[in-house]
């Protein structure tokens, strides 16, 4: 059996927090960030990134590692034993959702890993010009069926002995990421005019984030950054100690994903400010990485198959190390439920999560309504990216927080965090979790849905009360304001608890 006390366990508390950042640190930092922060604007991203990173996420990174490392089980065995059967219900679904990004996600990879072959080849051939019929090429390419096979191949080969193969792959790549991420940021900074991205990053735009869209997008940001919703921080927090200190491991992780997230937005920025490119609004989040970034690589002063090589082999090594995890997620659940041993659960999940990675990456043509043609693939993957990483993630979130902070009770949770923590987490904690945490999300989905059925705020009619600033008219939505104020003022409170509770840390045992 795997459960119970002879569970598997970490060779090391580094190993842990490698492999869990190594599982949030992926194609999220360097694909979806800075394609998040551009739509938005820059400036106007980082402030909700970091108030919903406050706010939403560290809160939900204690409770996910909580769960697994105290209760031994992956997540729909955790939530069981927590909450009952309808924790252990919506555990399920989450993995299934888990099941379904790990399809696409390896699907990404495969075009990565195409790519990075490519960069060699003819992908700087004629210059720029070449990098997006290039990767055009690789969407409707037999090879890339071949190379998502190979990149399952990997992922069960890592995943094969459990901790023990896990621990030496992130022990391997976790740094070697860094290493790539770095040495790409120092050169974008270096570059003509580098630097303005980073000030494009960082100067706060205050108009930019009265938009609700910000907020939506920052709050999916972050949950998907994290790896949080999906299982995947429980299952490999179920190999730890009981006594491990959970406040500091979530401080860790989370500390460690935000900073390589803003590295990577600093690197993609430096490279689009210097080559002055101005991809459309409407990039995808794909198009950003995979070719925008790379055209912009091809117009480097020197070296630039190597650094394109070394780009693309970052985004593999960075997402591997986080497709591992995802699929660990219910590898470790169906051990858990049934005792079956790891070869035929990973056998079982393979198969099926295989299957849809091929189908995503099929290199069929597809035309809708006189659209341009586009492989089935990426039409596929926009549509359950959409319900995956809008959505699903953060229903998850929601019920999750829901459930243990009402049905299981946090504050009971808290004391068994505060057990074995060197931070002890105030009463403020509770409130958090079970009233801040759900009823942003809640209002976070309601907007998605709103915009999904094409209820506009302006479509509804909630147009603001507009001022006057000098003879012109500044329009203030009291709807769009209304989330930020949330948020500020939970910043607020939350920052002003946490520095309480270093205060009085003795005094809370
Ligand atoms: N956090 C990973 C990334 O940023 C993706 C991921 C999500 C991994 C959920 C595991 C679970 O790429």
């Amino acid at each position: 059996m795997s459960t119970g006390a002879n569970r598997a366990i970490w060779g090391s508390k580094i190993g842990f927090v490698l492999a869990a950042s190594g599982s949030a640190i992926g194609l999220g930092n360097i694909v979806f960030f800075g394609a998040n922060a551009y739509r938005y604007g820059g400036g106007a991203f980082y402030l909700p990134y970091l108030t919903a990173l406050l706010v939403l996420g560290l809160p939900m990174m204690i409770v996910e590692l909580a769960i697994g490392q105290q209760e031994r089980r992956a997540l729909p065995g955790a939530m069981r034993r927590t909450c009952g059967k309808t924790g252990e219900f919506f555990a399920w679904w989450s993995l299934l959702n888990a099941t379904i990004i790990a399809m696409y996600y390896i699907t990404i990879l495969a075009w990565s890993a195409s790519m990075m072959f490519k960069s060699f080849g003819p992908l700087f051939a004629d210059g720029a010009a070449s990098v997006g019929s290039t990767f055009g090429g690789v969407l409707t390419s037999w090879m890339t069926v071949v190379f998502t096979i190979g990149i399952w191949a990997l992922n069960v080969l890592f995943l094969s002995k459990g901790t023990r193969t896990i621990e030496a792959v992130v022990k391997l790549f976790v740094p070697l990421m860094w290493v790539f991420m770095l040495m790409l940021v120092v050169r974008g900074l270096t570059l003509d005019g580098g630097f303005d991205g980073l000030l494009y990053l960082f100067t706060p735009d205050f108009e930019g984030i009265k938009s609700p869209g910000v907020w939506q997008g920052a709050c999916s940001q972050i949950f998907f950054s994290l790896s949080l919703g999906l299982g995947t921080m429980t299952a490999y927090a179920s190999y730890l100690p009981k006594k491990s200190d959970t406040v500091t491991n979530a401080g860790m992780v989370s500390f460690l994903n935000c900073s390589f997230e803003f590295i990577a937005g600093v690197a993609i920025f430096s490279i689009l400010f210097a080559f002055s490119m101005h991809p459309g609004q409407d990039t995808g989040t794909l198009g950003m990485s995979l070719v925008v970034v790379p055209t912009g690589i091809a117009q480097f002063p020197a070296m630039q198959t190597l650094i394109a090589f070394a780009f693309f082999l970052l985004m593999v090594v960075a997402g591997l190390t986080s497709s591992i995890s995802i699929i660990e997620s219910p590898v470790a659940a169906l051990q858990d439920k049934f005792g079956w041993s790891r070869r035929k659960t990973l056998a079982l999940v393979t198969i099926f999560g295989a299957a849809g990675s091929v189908a995503f990456a099929l290199p069929q043509m597809l035309t809708i309504n006189d659209q341009p043609a586009q492989p089935l693939g990426i039409s596929l993957l926009e549509l359950f990216d959409h319900w995956a990483f809008g959505y699903s993630l953060l229903v998850v979130g929601m019920v999750e927080a829901i459930l243990i902070g009402h049905i299981y009770g946090i504050k009971k949770l808290r004391e068994k965090i505060n057990a074995h923590s060197r931070v002890k987490l105030g009463a403020w904690f509770d409130f958090q979790i079970k009233w801040v945490v759900p009823v942003l999300l809640g209002i976070v989905l309601l907007f998605n849905i709103a915009e999904e059925c094409g209820l506009t705020i302006e479509a509804l009619g909630i147009s603001g009360r507009g001022f006057y600033i000098g003879d012109s008219k500044q329009t203030f939505d009291g709807l769009s304001a209304m989330p930020i104020v949330v948020f500020l003022t939970w910043f607020l409170i939350t920052l002003v608890g946490a520095l309480s509770i270093t205060a009085h840390k003795g005094a809370q045992k």
